[in-house]
Order: structure tokens, then sequence, then C-alpha cells
């Protein structure tokens, strides 16, 4: 806590009221007893200014386009960590040993594997179905497979079993769910492959042509994972932690998680982009007519992958993806007419006072689907593959809620009623 305080003046009556004080320099005035001692509650659209808890995972500075998990910039773990690596530093607070990493590998191939009974789930759904759904459901069903965990309440050896297994499983359930929707045989993980590989060759490889996995695809892969792995109070990680916060179980949290993650303004919007980008393109290309049209009012359309609620820079993470995407097709010899209109949409909207004023940028889904589109990744894929990534920083912030001091509080936050006053029931004459 801060030594100065908040004085709120209300009714004629001064209340002074706790600051915080991050360790990054944050401030935030405590408002715990708000209600208590004035009956005010405060209201706040969007929890834009609301924090809803105290983390130690991800500082992320939207001015200075800062991101660091656990206080490593993530430009320094894109370069030089693993997907597992940064994992396990998200989840458990450190960098692993050698030692430690050793084992956190081998158990993510151990528990790689979905139990035989969870493949006729599979069967129930059309192959039409969007893999986020196949996703969400499949998540919260791993809950019925481990009845020897109490999962309300698992102790930290059933935690960090339950959270290995999840983190290994999701890529085993999302490359089933791409081989529905073709309606190929699935292909199981392989036991000496590491975990970017493995899931490529669950999703590429066939009983008649084995997947060739070159060295580019696994780091272009490795670098969006990594990239993805946490974001702080997002609007699923908060829902992850709100779900959680009821002693709902970490595959209930994490499902509902996939579920917030879906939605167009959030995870969704790396799909929403090549949507964009070929709508452009079928249209001839014209970058210019799009810019305009996101900008006026009159039309609903937006730039998708531009803007964002807490950076009002640049989006770190997107520089890093926009030279990854540059490197990768050209190595892999790929011309995508869609990087180039995306390359002339980024050039106005950083040139145009509409945007900079309104302090729009891209953002970490502008360049990735270029990426995914370039490895063979279909679009409904994206967002599975934003999971697949964010799932550790889940992960991370459900154990750092339950292990808040005193437990985790049941996250239960108030409104301001503006319906209809009391009025008397009339009974209609019935006819
Ligand atoms: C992610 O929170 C996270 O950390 C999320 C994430 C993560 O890692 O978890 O970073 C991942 O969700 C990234 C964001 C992906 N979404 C998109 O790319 C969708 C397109 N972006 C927008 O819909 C929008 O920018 C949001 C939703 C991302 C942010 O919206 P805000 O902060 O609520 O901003 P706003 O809607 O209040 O807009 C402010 C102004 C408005 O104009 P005015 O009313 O001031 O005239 O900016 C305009 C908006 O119309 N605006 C845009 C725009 N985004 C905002 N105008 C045109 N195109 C856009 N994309």
């Amino acid at each position: 806590m801060d030594q100065q305080a908040a004085k709120v003046i209300l009714d004629g009556n001064t209340y002074e009221l706790p600051v915080v004080v991050g360790s990054e320099g944050e401030r935030g005035i405590d408002i715990s007893k708000l209600r208590t001692l004035t009956n005010y509650v405060t209201f706040d659209h969007g929890f834009g200014n609301t924090s809803n808890c105290l983390s130690a995972i991800t500082y992320l500075d939207g001015e200075a386009g800062i991101l660091r998990y656990r206080g490593y910039p993530i430009e320094q773990l894109a370069q030089y960590s693993s997907f597992i690596e940064t994992a396990y530093l998200l989840v458990y607070g450190q960098l692993p040993t050698s030692y430690q990493l050793s084992d956190f590998s081998d158990l993510f191939t151990q528990h790689s594997m979905i139990h035989e009974d969870m493949k006729h789930l599979f069967n129930g759904y059309p192959s039409t179905a969007h893999p986020m759904a196949i996703l969400a459901s499949m998540v919260c069903s791993l809950s019925a497979y481990y009845p020897g965990i109490d999962l309300m309440n698992p102790t930290q050896a059933q935690f960090d079993q339950i959270a290995v297994q999840l983190m290994s499983k999701i890529r085993t359930i999302a490359a089933f769910a791409y081989k529905k929707s073709i309606g190929e045989p699935f292909v199981y993980p392989e036991e000496n492959l590491e975990y970017v590989p493995n899931f490529l060759n669950m999703m590429f490889s066939s009983p008649i042509k084995p997947y060739k996995i070159y060295d580019e695809v696994i780091t272009a892969l490795k670098v969006l994972m990594i990239l993805h792995a946490d974001h702080e109070q997002n609007c699923s990680t908060s829902t992850v932690r709100l779900v959680g916060s009821a002693r709902a179980n970490l595959f209930a949290s994490i499902s509902a998680g996939i579920c917030a993650l879906w939605g167009p303004l959030h995870g969704g919007a790396n799909e929403a982009v090549i949507d964009m980008l070929e709508a452009i393109h079928r249209d001839g290309g014209d970058a210019t007519k799009y810019v305009n049209m996101a900008k006026d009012k009159a039309n609903t359309f937006r730039l998708m992958g531009v803007g964002h609620r807490v950076y009002k820079s640049y989006d770190p993470r997107a520089k890093i993806i926009k030279k990854c995407a540059h490197d990768l097709l050209n190595k892999l010899g790929v011309n995508d007419p869609l990087l180039e209109i995306a390359v002339q949409l980024e050039e106005q909207v950083l040139k145009d006072p509409y945007f900079t004023e309104r302090n729009l940028y891209p953002n970490v889904d502008f360049y990735s689907g270029i990426i995914y589109k370039a490895i063979g990744i279909p679009k409904d894929m994206f967002t599975v593959m934003f999971a697949i990534g964010r799932l550790p920083g889940w992960i991370a912030h459900w154990k750092e809620m339950i292990e808040f001091p005193g437990g985790p509080k049941i996250g239960r936050p108030r409104q301001i009623y503006v319906g209809s006053n009391q009025r008397d029931y009339i009974q209609i004459n019935k006819r």
C-alpha cells in the first residue's frame, strides 16, 4: 500500500481510500470498502479502469509497448526460449533448470494422448463444426476422465499433473478436430517429437503421406505460441479467473476462456483479419477504399487486427510477428498477395490522423493469420492456435487466483439498476 490515500467527497462527507502501488509503479485506488463506507459503487463499462486482482505473471505497458512474462521481455523469450520453457515460466514463476525442463518436457510426451473413449465424442459433431466449439467442449469433457483427482481442490502434485495434461492434450484435441473436418483418420502424437513438430505432424501427416517438417515452420509456430502465451487481464483470462473463482475446476474454467476467446473482437480477430484481406483482394486490392470505410462512422466496418483496449502504441507482438511472416514466406518461397495488402493497410493506418489520433495500431492478430495460412492451417483453426498458445497463461492465472492469500473470493460485480420502479401486477383477461 502507498502512504498517500485517495480522498472521495460524497454528500458532504470525505472518505479516504487506500492506494495500491505495483512493482512497476502502477497505482490503483483500493475501493474494497467503498460500498460499506459510502453505499456507493463504481461504474466502469468494459472494466477499462478496473483492476480485478494483484498479479505477478505479466506486465504490460500499453503506452510504451512493453510486454514481459514474469519480468522477461517477450522479445528475448520469442528469440531464445521454447514454448514449453515459457509455459513453465508463466505457470511456476521462474525459468526451469535443465533438469526441471527435461522432466516437464517428458510429462508432455507422457500425457499427449487423449483417452480412447474421447475419440467417439468427435463422431457426434458434423464435419462443418467450428473447431472452437469442439475445443471448448472437449476441454471441459477432459474433467470426466480424471475421477481420482479432486478437481475442485487439487493438491499441488495433482495440479501439476492436470496442468501438463491440459497443455499437452489441447494439441491432440485441436489436431483431431482438424482431421475430423477434412475426413481424414486421426494421427496420434509421437514420442520422439517435441511440442510444435508433434502438433504439426498430427495436423498434416496422413497414412499415405508423411509430413515433412521444416525448421522454419517450427520456429514460426514456436514464436507465435510464445507471443500468445499470456496478456494479463484480457477478456478470456478474466473469464478464466471469474469462472475459477466459483471453485469451478481447471478444465471448466479453461473451457470458458476458450469460449470468450472465440469472439471476433478478441481471439477470433485473427480469422476475421484474413476474411477482411481476402475480401479486399477479391474486390481488387484497394486498401484505401477499406481504410476509408473503417473511418466512416456511417459504416460498421472496422479494420480487423487494428486497435487495442490497452496498447495505445504498436503492439510489440505485432512487430515480431510481421518480421516472422516476411521471413517465413521468403524461406518457403510463398508469394501471398494478402501480405502485400496487409502492408498497404498498415502503411495507411500509421500515417492517417483518424488512426493515429485514436492510437490505433496493428495488434497481435494483424499478421498472425498470414503465417498460419502459409503453414497450411485453415482459417477456422486460427483461433484454436491462439487458444493453444494462451493456455499456459490461463493456467497461470487460474493457479494465482486459487493460491491468493485467504483463497479465491467468488467474483461478483455490482450494477446500477436502471429498470422499472415497483409496479403492481394486473392480471390480463385470459381469453
Ligand atoms: C486481442 O485485451 C487483450 O489483451 C486482447 C489480446 C490478447 O492478447 O488477449 O491482445 C488479443 O483481442 C487483440 C484485439 C483483437 N481485436 C481486433 O483486432 C478487432 C478490431 N479492433 C477493435 O474492434 C477495437 O480496437 C478493440 C475491440 C480491439 C478495442 O476497442 P476499444 O478499446 O473498446 O476501442 P473503442 O471500441 O472504444 O474505439 C475507440 C475509437 C472509436 O472511434 P470514436 O468513437 O472515438 O470515433 O476507435 C475506433 C472506434 O470506432 N476504432 C476503430 C477500430 N478500433 C477502434 N476504428 C476502425 N477500425 C478499428 N479496428
